[in-house]
């Protein structure tokens, strides 16, 4: 979800009231995709990398990420989505823990769609940790190393590997994020900024994922999206 900090210099505001504007963002993007039959989809919030970021803006983030999670969790109940969020949680604040529990109790029965919020996640730190727990294991299938490791990062329910990953604001890297999971995914860049990011990007994002030929080392398959992370 990049292009937050972009969009608020373009107005000459500081870069939280970006951040604010991307919470918008991610409140129309979570309902299309719930709309377009999405099963998982996965936003990347905060990366571990990121507590290198001004105090005061990694604040701003911490109490918009708590608010988000308060405010939306009826929401979620309503519309049947499951809520998770992954990463670490010994760095987080009391509250914002209280509020990430108490939004995956709430939701738990969700089945429409699941919603994984990626916060204080690195995906090579995920890796390593799920690594060091397996080491005296003499073999280990891809699919049981993902279960594990989804343990590791407080994912509660199984998910497949991303089909589709879409990264906003013009940047074209992975950043840590779900490398393991994205081992076959197709990549999407959009120059769009993330509080602009629309209904028609998503859209034009899934018509290329649609027109990708999937052939996962094979000769030949497409597939329709299980797993959308951005
Ligand atoms: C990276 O780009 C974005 C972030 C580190 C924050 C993402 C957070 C949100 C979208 C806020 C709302 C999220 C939730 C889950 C409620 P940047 O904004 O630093 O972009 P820049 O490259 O323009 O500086």
């Amino acid at each position: 979800m990049d292009g937050n900090g972009r969009w608020a210099a373009r107005r000459g505001l500081d870069r939280s009231r970006g951040h604010h504007a991307g919470a918008g963002a991610v409140r129309k993007v979570v309902e299309s995709a719930v709309a377009r039959g999405t099963d998982v989809l996965t936003l990347y919030a905060f990366s571990a990398d990121n507590w290198h970021r001004p105090r005061r803006e990694v604040a701003a983030l911490m109490r918009l990420f708590e608010r988000y999670l308060i405010d939306e969790a009826k929401r979620c109940v309503v519309c049947g989505i499951r809520v998770s969020v992954i990463g670490r949680r010994d760095r987080l604040g009391r509250s914002l823990v209280q509020a990430i529990e108490h939004v995956e109790a709430r939701t738990r029965e969700g089945r429409a769609m699941y919603l994984r919020l990626a916060v204080d996640y690195s995906a090579r730190a995920a890796i390593l940790r799920t690594a060091l727990r397996l080491k005296s294991r003499q073999g280990i299938e891809a699919a049981e190393f993902l279960a594990r490791m989804n343990g590791v990062i407080h994912c509660s329910r199984t998910v497949p590997p991303v089909d589709l990953l879409i990264r906003t604001g013009g940047e074209r890297r992975l950043s840590d994020f779900l490398l393991w999971e994205c081992a076959y995914a197709e990549l999407v860049f959009s120059d769009r900024l993330w509080p602009d990011f629309n209904d028609r990007d998503l859209d034009a994002a899934l018509l290329e994922f649609d027109r990708r030929d999937r052939r996962f080392g094979s000769v030949g398959q497409s597939s329709r999206p299980l797993q959308t992370a951005t």
